[in-house]
């Protein structure tokens, strides 16, 4: 199965200027992270030596070596998100969707909770992304909107 998804994208970029980081761009695309057995299949197909994709997926921020959550969650760790409140409510997120220590991803693969730098919005921080939806000024309060957003119609669209 991941064999004859990695041979299509091998495929596209056999005919042109293939690249290891749009090789990885497009394994993403079709299995949601980085998985080992493709980057593997990758490495033996085309004489490429495995830490070459590793070296370029601990590189870029845009790859993940595991699998995420249906539905994403972004605080923003910046200063001013940080001055004005954002640990108190990253903590209530981790223990409202159940994110075991040390993960950022539920149990049940339905949320992940990740941070990023900065967003440009310090105006109204803190600030957190729920399935590409901005939220400014959030308190642990309501945090809780985010939830209901994301279990709404259109935050199902916006997820996964
Ligand atoms: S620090 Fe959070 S938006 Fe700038």
């Amino acid at each position: 199965m991941m064999e004859k998804q990695c041979k299509t994208i091998l495929d596209k970029y056999r005919k042109g200027n293939g690249s290891v980081i749009s090789i990885l761009q497009d394994m993403q695309e079709e299995f949601g992270y980085i998985r080992e057995d493709a980057v593997n299949w990758f490495s033996g197909e085309l004489n490429i030596p495995a830490s070459n994709f590793y070296g370029v997926t601990t590189f870029y921020s845009q790859f993940y070596l595991k699998p995420r959550g249906k539905n994403i969650i972004t605080a923003c760790c910046g200063t001013a998100c940080h001055v004005k409140g954002s640990a108190p409510i990253i903590e209530k997120l981790r223990t409202d969707l159940a994110i075991p220590e040390g993960e950022n991803t539920s149990k049940d693969g339905k949320y992940t909770l990740e941070s990023v730098a900065c967003v440009g919005a310090c105006s109204i921080a803190p600030v957190f992304i729920a399935n590409k939806k901005v939220f400014g000024k959030v308190s642990k309060e309501s945090a809780d909107d985010m939830i209901s957003f994301i279990e709404s119609k259109k935050g199902k669209k916006n997820g996964k």
